[in-house]
């Protein structure tokens, strides 16, 4: 056996949390290794994890090109552009996503050189503790033993199964096959109308499939403020997406080339759908196969994440855990954020995420995004607060884009006028969120908003006439 390899840290898992935490301790002075297992088609290291690999980076390329196709097909004609001829190439398109993907993965391994992370591929398992740290194995196509202080987990998460109905990859597909339909199917069923089966199911409506999206819930986004829900909910119907709530799913058998759904719509009533392909999002589930933690006393928590503290400490000495392993939203910002706070902690500073200001976004057409609290919770909450919304429809840069749909909504503390939520449905919502993050990171006043002078024309001004309307002021409605 060669002899272990010593580090610092050692973080296990190669996503957004894993490399940055990788990277940042590395900045702070430390010899760090990041052991990721992913591969890609070829066998080759494919650091990013689900976020680069199946999440993230390909599901906005391919919602990218297929709005693309969209507007190339409708949109165009009403600025005066007729297209002929168009066709889908839905290879080229599929070709397009991967190389994106590799670029990615090839970005991270020049980021470990850059920044002197020693990068193994393979898997990464608690072997036992040696001189008050850790000892860890990486098995797969790299064989070491490494032995370090500490130990970052970043394992990440993995599609939900439905009992009964097993991923296939081929018929009933989880995140990694939505992404790879090789041909359009001409009827998609999608279980759960959560953000994967908005986006996924709004790429393939776009070129050419006809999507229906069956919903456990009788709500439409629950956690989405209910105005931006209900406005989000006519505009998807409007374009074609079959969103049915309420519905009990039964049996889901498999055909020889389809999927049929038997289930309770939300009368009660029975229904059977049949399908080229199903999709199931239906949330996801904590990654902790393979990590030996049970070796080690690592505890997971009831719902079988990591368990850990504010500050992602596991029960374990210099043992920290981040992202989707361990509880909060399952966002890559969220993973990358917690990454950078750990390594500073272990490096004896206050590193520090803010979850109250941890934006959402949903990359459907038009965009959700919010920040802080929804209007439902404030009031579950009991605090007294002022609204204010303005429409795209009033704003010049939406006119001409000819993307007029949803708004910008601000809610405030009655007293304080704080800025307590920040709610869009419409164009650009993903970077439109981030001026009301940085309010209220620093605790502003929807007034502050209100004061500042936005550039004409352009979406943003929808925000600061939003927050003028908190103060029945707007000027453009
Ligand atoms: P992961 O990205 O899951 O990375 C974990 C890595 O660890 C993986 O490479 C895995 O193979 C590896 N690993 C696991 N166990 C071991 C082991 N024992 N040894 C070695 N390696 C191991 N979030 C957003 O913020 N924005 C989006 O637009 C977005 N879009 C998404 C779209 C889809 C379809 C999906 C599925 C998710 C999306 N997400 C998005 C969520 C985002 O991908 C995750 O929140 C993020 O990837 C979590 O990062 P992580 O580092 O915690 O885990
Ligand atoms: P989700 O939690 O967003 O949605 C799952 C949906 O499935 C919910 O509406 C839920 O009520 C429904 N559901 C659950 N069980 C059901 C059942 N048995 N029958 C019918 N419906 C059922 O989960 P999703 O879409 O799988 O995505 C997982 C996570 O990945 C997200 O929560 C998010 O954290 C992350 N993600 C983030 C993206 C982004 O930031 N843009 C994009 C995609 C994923």
């Amino acid at each position: 056996m060669s002899t272990p390899k010593q580090f610092d840290v050692v973080v296990i898992g190669g996503g957004p949390g894993g490399y940055i935490a990788a990277i940042r301790a590395a900045q702070l002075g430390f010899s760090v290794a990041c052991i990721d297992e992913w591969s890609n088609a070829k066998g080759a290291p494919a650091p990013g994890g689900t976020c680069t690999n199946v999440g993230c980076i390909p599901s906005k390329a391919l919602l990218q090109s297929s709005e693309h196709f969209e507007h190339a097909g409708h949109a165009f004609k009403e600025h005066g552009i007729e297209v002929s001829g168009l066709a889908l190439n839905l290879p080229q398109m599929l070709k397009r996503k991967e190389t994106i993907v590799k670029q990615n993965n090839d970005g991270i391994l020049f980021l470990f050189k850059k920044n002197k992370v020693s990068f193994f591929h393979g898997r990464g398992a608690f072997a036992g503790t040696a001189d008050g740290g850790y000892t860890i194995n990486v098995t797969g196509p790299t064989t070491e033993t490494l032995t370090t202080k500490h130990v970052v987990v970043a394992t990440g998460s993995n599609a939900r199964q439905l009992p009964g109905a097993e991923f296939d990859e081929k018929l009933i597909l989880s995140n990694t096959g939505a992404l790879a339909i090789d041909a359009v199917p001409a009827k998609l069923g999608v279980i759960g109308a959560g953000v994967i089966g908005l986006e996924m199911g709004s790429v393939w409506r776009r070129v050419g499939s006809d999507v229906t999206v069956l919903e456990g819930l009788p709500t439409f986004l629950g956690a989405v403020d209910e105005q931006i829900a209900k406005e989000a909910h006519k505009l998807f119907t409007k374009q074609g997406l079959k969103i049915s709530l309420g519905c009990k799913i039964g049996a889901i058998t498999k055909g020889a080339k389809n999927v049929t759904v038997e289930y309770a719509d939300a009368k009660g009533e029975a229904q059977k759908a049949v399908f080229d392909k199903l999709i199931i999002s239906i949330g996801r589930v904590p990654n902790t196969i393979g990590l030996n933690a049970e070796t080690v006393g690592l505890a997971l928590d009831e719902r079988g994440f990591v368990a850990v503290d504010d500050e992602c400490k596991t029960n374990l000495p210099n043992v920290w855990a981040v992202g989707d392993v361990v509880r909060g939203p399952m966002l890559a910002h969220k993973a990358e954020e917690e990454g950078v706070a750990v390594a500073e902690r272990i490096a004896g500073q206050h590193g520090h995420v803010n979850f109250n200001t941890v934006p959402w976004v949903i990359y459907t057409s038009p965009e959700i995004a919010w920040v802080g609290r929804t209007e439902q919770q404030l009031k579950a909450d009991g605090v007294a607060y002022k609204a204010g919304t303005f429409p795209f429809m009033a704003n010049g840069r939406a006119r001409a884009l000819g993307d007029t749909s949803g708004m910008v909504k601000f809610l405030a503390d009655a007293t304080t006028d704080e800025i307590l939520g920040v709610h869009i449905v419409g164009p650009m919502a993903s970077e439109l969120i981030s001026e009301a993050v940085v309010a209220m990171e620093f605790r502003a006043s929807s007034e502050d908003i209100a004061r500042i002078c936005h550039a004409h024309p352009s979406l943003s001004e929808a925000t600061k006439e939003a927050a003028l309307a908190v103060d029945k002021r707007s000027l453009n409605f």
